[in-house]
């Protein structure tokens, strides 16, 4: 019982949240976009796109035609980003933008520690922190 109750607060407390993000740039879903397509062509990194909008699901697969989107929030919105290419790990990355690894791993926190789950042409990162970036 009380359990329950207090998922449902957080529930409630994280779709307040959503509402009250004031967007710096909007999007609006056309045929054939994907996460990843979207987040590529619009700066707005993997992580970044998903973070503001809570809406999409884990895998992607809700996106409506005309759905607005939202890509970054007033005072949050990094558009240094990156589209990783075959063969791209995150070392080489953070070697090739200077910056470090942990604050790259920091910035894209959808990415594993070792790594493991980037995949080429269509994710991408974002290279500087988008809860201090405006
Ligand atoms: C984004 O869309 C929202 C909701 O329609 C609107 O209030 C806001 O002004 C738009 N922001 C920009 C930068 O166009
Ligand atoms: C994305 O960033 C690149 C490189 O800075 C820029 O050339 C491009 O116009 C940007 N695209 C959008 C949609 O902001």
């Amino acid at each position: 019982m009380f359990a329950n109750f207090v998922l449902t607060s957080i529930v409630g407390a994280v779709v307040a949240a959503a509402q009250s993000i004031e967007c710096a740039r909007n999007y609006t879903v056309h045929l054939g976009d994907v996460c990843d397509t979207i987040s590529a062509s619009q700066n707005s990194s993997t992580y970044q796109l998903a973070h503001v909008n809570p809406n999409i699901d884990e895998g992607c697969t809700n996106l409506a035609l005309g759905e607005p989107l939202c890509l970054g929030e007033v005072g949050h919105d990094c558009q240094d980003t990156y589209v990783i290419s075959s063969g791209d790990g995150c070392w080489a990355i953070s070697q090739t933008f200077g910056i470090g690894l942990d604050i790259l791993l920091a910035n894209n926190p959808n990415v594993a520690s070792d790594c493991s789950n980037i995949y080429p042409n269509e994710a991408s990162f974002g290279l500087a922190d988008a809860q201090t970036e405006s």
